[in-house]
C-alpha cells in the first residue's frame, strides 16, 4: 500500500518572528509511519515542524503552515493516484493542523506599537475535507482516509461526528486530557471509531505499539 501520514503541528505567523500553533511533538505521526514502513509499504511523512529524525525507509516532505501541509498533501496524493489506480492509498492524519491563522503576517517585525490588543483570525483550509471533496480524488475506489480527533471533552461523540462530516474510514479518538496520552507523550490511550458507530478501545500503551494497532486495521480497510 501507499501510505500518506501527516505528523506534528503547523505555524501560522503573523510576523517573522511570532506565530499561533500547539504542543505537538510529532511523536504520534512518527510512529505511525515507521510501523507502515516496518510492515513494507511506502510511506511518505509530512511533517509540521518537528525535532525528531526521519524513520528508517520513509520518504519525507517538510512543511510550517496548514496551506503548505495541504498543498503537499494533495501534490503526493495526486500523484501516488495517478501512478496506481488499482493499489490502495491511505492517508493517515495525525497532525495537529491549525484551524485558524492571522489575517495578515507582516514581512517585518512588528513593533508594540504596530499591535493592537486584537489579532484578526480567518479559518485554514481543512485538510481532510478537501482532500474528500477534490473531484480527482473523491473518485478514486483505492483511497482511504483516516483522522485523529483530540479531544478533552465528549470524547467518543466528538469523534464520531468528525468521522462522519470529514468521510473517514474511522477515527483514532484521543482524549488529550489524561495523563500520558496526548501531546508529547510517550504513550497514548486511544479508541478507534468507525462509521457505524462501532467503538474499539485500546488500553493506554506506548506510541509504537498504538501505530502498529492503527497499520493492522489500516490494512484490513
Ligand atoms: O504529536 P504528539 O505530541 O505525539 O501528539 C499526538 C497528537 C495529540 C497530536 C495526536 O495523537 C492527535 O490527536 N492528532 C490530531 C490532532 C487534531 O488536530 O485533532 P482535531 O480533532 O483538531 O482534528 C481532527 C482531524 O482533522 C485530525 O485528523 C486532523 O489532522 C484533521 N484536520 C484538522 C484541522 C484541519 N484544518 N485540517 C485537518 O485535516
Amino acid at each position: 500500500m501507499k501510505i500518506v501520514v501527516t505528523a506534528g503541528p503547523t505555524r501560522e505567523y503573523l510576523d517573522p518572528v511570532r506565530f499561533l500553533s500547539n504542543p505537538s511533538t510529532g511523536k504520534m505521526g512518527f510512529q505511525v509511519a515507521a510501523a507502515a514502513a516496518r510492515r513494507g509499504h511506502d510511506v511518505l511523512l509530512i511533517a509540521g515542524p518537528v525535532q525528531l529524525e526521519t524513520p528508517k525507509g520513509v520518504k519525507r516532505i517538510n512543511v510550517v503552515s496548514a496551506r503548505e501541509m495541504l498543498d503537499a498533501a494533495l501534490d503526493s496524493l495526486v500523484l501516488f493516484s495517478d501512478l496506481s489506480r488499482e493499489q490502495k492509498t491511505v492517508f493517515i492524519s495525525t497532525a495537529a493542523v491549525a484551524d485558524w491563522r492571522p489575517a495578515e503576517c507582516a514581512s517585518s517585525k512588528l513593533k508594540k506599537h504596530q499591535m493592537s490588543g486584537t489579532l484578526k483570525l480567518v479559518r485554514n483550509p481543512d485538510i481532510l475535507k478537501t482532500i474528500a471533496k477534490t473531484p480527482h480524488l473523491r473518485k478514486l475506489p483505492s483511497l482511504r482516509l483516516v483522522g485523529f480527533a483530540a479531544e478533552t471533552d465528549d470524547v467518543l461523540s466528538e469523534a464520531a461526528r468528525k468521522c462522519r462530516e470529514k468521510g473517514l474510514s474511522f477515527i483514532v479518538a484521543n482524549d488529550v486530557s489524561e495523563a500520558g496520552s496526548g501531546f508529547g507523550t510517550d504513550t497514548n490511550r486511544v479508541t478507534f471509531v468507525f462509521p457505524d458507530g462501532e467503538t474499539r478501545p485500546l488500553p493506554q500503551m506506548s506510541k509504537r505499539r498504538v501505530a502498529g494497532a492503527i497499520i493492522r486495521e489500516v490494512e484490513n480497510l
